[in-house]
């Protein structure tokens, strides 16, 4: 796996790919990786094609007060890493090289962006677009994959790559978790000896919500059940929301596919998670 640092340096490496007719799929990363990001090198691999791994810790999509400063940076452990999962380049940036100075643009992606995590954390989804899109011109991929975890973020990419006609597949993959069911995320290692076991409450409460709307069951006593699921394991609640799957609106036309998404804070963690809300266990 070659690491490389500099957008020239990359532009030859995916020209000398292409021009051996192999394509190119893009996996955005801000590093301390876990088997959920594996899993997305994972499902990009196809005969023919090259996987570059990004790893950028994207100062423009932290908000004051957030944990840019201790967000984990473990490059080391990571290359090795990705070199096992079969990596073919890990393309790492410097801030400077990725926002030189005079960089004045900012996507917004306006409606998908903002509710949710767009109104818990001002500015997050544009620092998202942003870099995402400069990864998508740097790379010039194919195919770029991303976790369903980071659901919203999803759903903000997807409407960008087609609003700006980037002509990019994306790839959005489920969720990996631990065998409590909690989601894998670099940020789960904030999480001491106490809140680590309470953690779990967050994809229970979802489960369960989840199954009862799923089943019929009443939305407002659903939803009102995950939120002291959530409060009696010592979450602050910044949401619990029943959304359109795919506008990300709230209180969605009847028929259309659903998922319930949360973020909440155990001691200083904020943590997100989502599930899908299947309306057939109703059948
Ligand atoms: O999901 C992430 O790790 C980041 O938000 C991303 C997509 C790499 C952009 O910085």
């Amino acid at each position: 796996m070659q690491t490389i640092r500099q957008i020239a340096m990359l532009r030859d490496a995916i020209a000398a790919f292409r021009a051996a007719g192999e394509s190119v799929a893009l996996v955005p990363t801000m590093g301390a990786l876990h088997a959920g990001h594996i899993a997305l090198i994972e499902a990009a691999k196809r005969p023919g094609r090259r996987i570059v791994a990004s790893i950028f810790v994207n100062p423009r999509q932290f908000g004051a007060g957030e944990d840019l400063a201790r967000y984990p940076r473990r490059e080391a452990t990571d290359s090795q890493m990705l070199t096992r999962a079969g990596c073919d380049v890990l393309w790492a940036p410097a801030v400077e090289e990725m926002y030189p100075n005079g960089f004045a643009t900012t996507i917004s992606v306006t409606g998908v962006s903002d509710g949710l995590d767009g109104a818990a954390r001002p500015g997050h989804f544009d620092g998202v677009a942003t870099v995402v899109a400069k990864l998508f011109n740097q790379v010039r991929p194919d195919v770029a994959v991303f976790g369903e975890k980071d659901f919203q973020q999803l759903a903000v990419i997807r409407r960008m790559v087609a609003d700006l006609d980037f002509g990019i597949e994306i790839l959005g993959v489920p969720t990996q978790r631990e065998d409590d069911g909690l989601a894998l995320s670099s940020r789960n290692i904030y999480l001491d000896e106490a809140e680590r076991p309470r953690a779990v409450a967050l994809p229970r409460a979802l489960g369960v919500a989840a199954r009862e709307i799923g089943r019929g069951g009443d939305v407002a006593t659903a939803m009102a059940g995950a939120h002291d699921m959530l409060s009696a394991a010592g979450f602050v609640i910044d949401y619990v929301a029943l959304v359109d799957a795919e506008t990300l609106t709230e209180h969605p036309e009847p028929g259309r596919p659903l998922r319930l998404l949360a973020a909440a804070r155990l001691g200083a963690t904020r943590l997100i998670d989502n599930v899908a809300v299947d309306m057939q266990a109703s059948a």
